[in-house]
């Protein structure tokens, strides 16, 4: 397991939004975590990148407890994430945006880079073709002279993923990359994010839209009410009455 939380449990004045989650995710595959709304799958990932310190559990990354590492650390280490929300700078272009990844790995940090110390040129040239690479990769090589803030929704979303990639994670975790997108970027989002895995990266899927999900899952874990009541193959999950009445039938 490249990634384990157990017993993973976080605490808000009183509501437990995740309560005892446990689960592995396999390096190399596309495990989903669904549930209902407001059912702690958001605040299962913060658990995981950092941006949320567990109330109790731990999350172990490739076989060490990273429970008191900051984001940036578990950045570091080879965590990323995209938001639920997109955050793109919306006048830089598509290709400054990937960018902005790159800081990360290649050493040069956002300061020296606006103080242009030597070294930066070496380090600009290989982040913009690195940028480029990734751009390619999720099909957006035509749009990379555009501000991003003049792509469409779901170019946006793709967007972010080639930033996530640009920092060559390990660990890839997806926030409804799908939400607000039509049924034609959501497939064409569903090959990219099967292209990753062939990359050899591991997934971690937050989705609303099941058919998507069933699509690319190797394995899904079903929360309710922070809670896990069930973990399987998606045609164990379609046909598993206690997910059928808790979330897939509505
Ligand atoms: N920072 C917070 N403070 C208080 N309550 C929160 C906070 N973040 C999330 N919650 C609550 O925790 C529960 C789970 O939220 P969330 O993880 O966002 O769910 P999901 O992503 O599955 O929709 C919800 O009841 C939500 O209102
Ligand atoms: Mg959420």
């Amino acid at each position: 397991m490249i990634l384990e939380v157990k017993d993973l449990t976080k605490t808000f004045q009183g509501l437990t939004a995740v309560n005892q989650v446990s689960f592995g995710v396999e390096k190399g595959k596309i495990k989903a975590l669904i549930g209902p709304n407001g059912a702690g799958k958001t605040t299962t990932f913060n658990m995981i990148t950092g941006l949320t310190g567990a109330t109790h559990g731990t999350v172990s990354f490739k076989g060490e407890v990273i429970n008191a590492c900051p984001p940036h650390v578990r950045a570091k280490k080879g965590i990323f994430r995209t938001f639920q929300n997109i955050r793109i700078f919306a006048e830089m272009t598509a290709l400054e945006n990937v960018m902005v990844g790159c800081h990360l790995s290649t050493g040069t940090g956002l300061l020296s880079a606006a103080l242009r110390l030597p070294g930066c040129r070496a380090d600009e040239k290989l982040a913009r073709e690195r940028a480029m690479r990734e751009l390619v990769f999720v099909g957006l090589g035509d749009r990379a002279h555009l501000p991003a803030g003049s792509l469409a929704m779901g170019e946006q979303r793709l967007l972010e993923i080639a930033r996530a990639l640009v920092s060559e994670p390990e660990l890839v975790l997806f926030d409804e990359p799908a939400a607000g997108l039509n049924g034609k970027e959501t497939e064409q989002l569903g090959e990219d994010i099967l292209k990753i895995r062939e990359r050899g990266l591991t997934i971690l899927l937050v989705e609303h839209d099941m058919r998507m999900v069933m699509r690319v899952a190797d394995e899904i874990v079903v929360i309710c009410y922070g809670t896990k009541i069930a973990q399987g193959t998606p045609e164990e999950i379609r046909n598993n009455p206690e997910v059928i009445t808790a979330y897939l039938g509505k």
